[in-house]
């Protein structure tokens, strides 16, 4: 899968996707993140991405035509199966999402900053707008980072143990169950005995109930979605 972030600021992309699973996934060949500084494409002088909005008011806005510029060049070297504007009037990125967007090809990402980009980009363009919560960041990198965290594990090949994305939170509608590690004691708080117990069918139950009373008592909006 091919990632291309569209970014003002890119430096703030370049630890996310350098370490751990996002770079096995990418030494491995199964992820490519190629993130593009919009100041390289601009027809304008002095790199200049932005300007001040129509109609008055507090901050500016990124211009149409340096990322019409480049958006057009990447999509005339290969086929994008979405292009995503990062923004919080998005739609709420969840795991669903996640997951479709894990069996892509190619996917285009614009980082969005200042006031937003120009209206006309969104219409012509975008093809998939999302929001990582109901809060306002600088910029879309942080939140595009989020994105292609998230997305990147899922890809086939990229975790270790197959089953471990089957198990986290969200992936079967409920929240994860608690996990433990050694020692089974530990200053006087012991492990659930199921989990010591050595018997797979118990354990499994145990995570289930684990699983659904967590769901329960954190977030019974998942069990009304159920
Ligand atoms: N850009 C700014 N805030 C954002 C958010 N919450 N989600 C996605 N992109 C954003």
């Amino acid at each position: 899968m091919r990632i291309d972030i569209i970014s003002v600021v890119p430096a703030l992309l370049e630890s996310p996707f350098a370490h751990s699973i996002m770079k096995r996934a990418q030494q491995r060949g199964l992820l490519e993140v190629v993130v593009h500084n919009l100041r390289d494409h601009t027809p304008y002088k002095h790199g200049q991405v932005d300007d001040y909005q129509f109609g008055g008011g507090a901050g500016m806005v990124m211009m149409p035509e340096p990322l019409a510029v480049l958006i057009e060049k990447l999509q005339a070297e290969r086929t994008y199966d979405e292009v995503i504007f990062m923004t919080p009037d998005g739609a709420t990125f969840e795991q669903q999402t996640a997951n479709r967007m894990s069996l892509m090809q190619n996917v285009m990402i614009i980082c969005g900053h200042y006031k937003g980009i120009d209206e006309r980009i969104r219409q012509r363009y975008v093809s998939l707008e999302l929001s990582i919560g109901d809060f306002v960041l600088s910029g879309g990198e942080l939140a595009a980072a989020v994105v292609v965290d998230a997305v990147g594990r899922l890809i086939p090949g990229v975790l270790n143990d197959e089953t471990s994305a089957l198990s986290d939170s969200f992936q079967d509608g409920y929240l994860a169950p608690p996990v433990y590690t050694r020692p089974a004691e530990w200053r006087g708080m012991s492990v659930p005995e199921a989990l010591l117990c050595g018997d797979p069918k118990k354990i499994e139950e145990w995570r289930h109930q684990a699983s659904l009373q967590r769901t329960e008592q954190r977030r019974p909006d998942l069990l009304a979605d159920n």
